[in-house]
């Protein structure tokens, strides 16, 4: 069995070097968040920058509010009230009441969205597990400065972006300064920095702390049941735990008198 084991490791390494490899060249240039799921508060905050600034353009069609509300620990009255918009309270963009239970939505069509912003506005219920949290936050820091793009912005995480700068206000406007360099083997590289020209109403602390609720939230909508998950998980690991106890005192007692 040891010996299997061994061989099957031996068999499997080349495709830990390739994938670490692999990993490492197309993450190089992003910055890490930290998730935590279990931070309800972080959630919540995560959620009402998603629908203040994203739902206007971005739906989460998969995603209803009522879903969101019991796993981020709100009320359906606090989501109705609170989250879902237009400004008139009780009615959807249809006339309709609003509920709960209704998805999240957008009144964009594809077709305005592509003679807005040039390209249909993706739907982000699941752009964390496409993009990476890693991306979607060192994309929504990276956002800086270009009089030739229509909105006068542009993205070093995504060159040429369709979509404005929609958190401006709170992180304020930055100035891209590129510098490149040479190493000893005549490779080019450039790195980037931001200079802020127009500051923000957060600080850059407070600003990257609001993107991490942000990616938080958006990692938590890319799969729900990961909530759930971890609580079974530790329901499974304790029946498995109280089934071992008991085996193993089944074994001995099934193997007393045999020598
Ligand atoms: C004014 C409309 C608008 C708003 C508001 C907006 N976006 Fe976007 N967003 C776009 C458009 C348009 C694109 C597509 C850009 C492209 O493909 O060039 C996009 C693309 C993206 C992408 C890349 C998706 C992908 O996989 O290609 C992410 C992530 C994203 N937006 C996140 C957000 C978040 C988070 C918010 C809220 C803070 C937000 N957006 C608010 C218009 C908007």
């Amino acid at each position: 069995m040891k010996k299997l084991i061994a061989t099957l490791l031996i068999a499997l390494a080349p495709t830990f070097v390739v994938l670490n490899v692999a990993l490492a060249s197309s993450e190089a240039h992003l910055e890490k968040v930290e998730i935590n799921l279990n931070n309800k508060a972080s959630l919540q905050r995560g959620a009402r920058t998603f629908v203040n600034y994203c739902l206007n353009c971005h739906a989460a069609s998969y995603m209803r509010y009522s879903r969101m509300a019991k796993d981020i620990g709100l009320t359906d009255e606090q989501v109705v009230e609170n989250m879902i918009f237009p400004a008139d309270f009780s009615k959807d963009k249809n006339g309709k009441p609003k509920k709960a239970g209704q998805l999240m939505t957008v009144a964009m069509s594809a077709e305005d969205g592509k003679a807005y912003f040039g390209t249909p506005v993706p739907d982000l219920s699941v752009v964390a597990r496409s993009r990476g949290a890693d991306w979607i936050y060192t994309y929504l820091k990276s956002f800086y400065i270009d009089e030739s793009r229509p909105f006068g912005v542009n993205n070093t995480t995504f060159p040429s972006v369709g979509m404005p700068h929609v958190l401006w206000e709170l992180q304020g406007l930055n100035k891209a300064v590129k510098t490149k360099h040479t190493d000893e083997h005549g490779h080019e590289s450039e790195t980037v920095e931001f200079e802020t020209v127009v500051p923000g109403k957060l600080s850059p602390a407070e600003y990257d702390s609001a993107v991490t609720d942000l990616v938080n939230y958006l990692v938590y909508m890319g799969e729900p049941a990961k909530l759930k998950r971890y609580t079974m998980g530790v329901y499974v690991l304790g029946f498995l735990f109280l089934l071992f106890v008991v085996s193993y005192a089944m074994k001995k007692e099934f193997w007393k008198d045999v020598h």
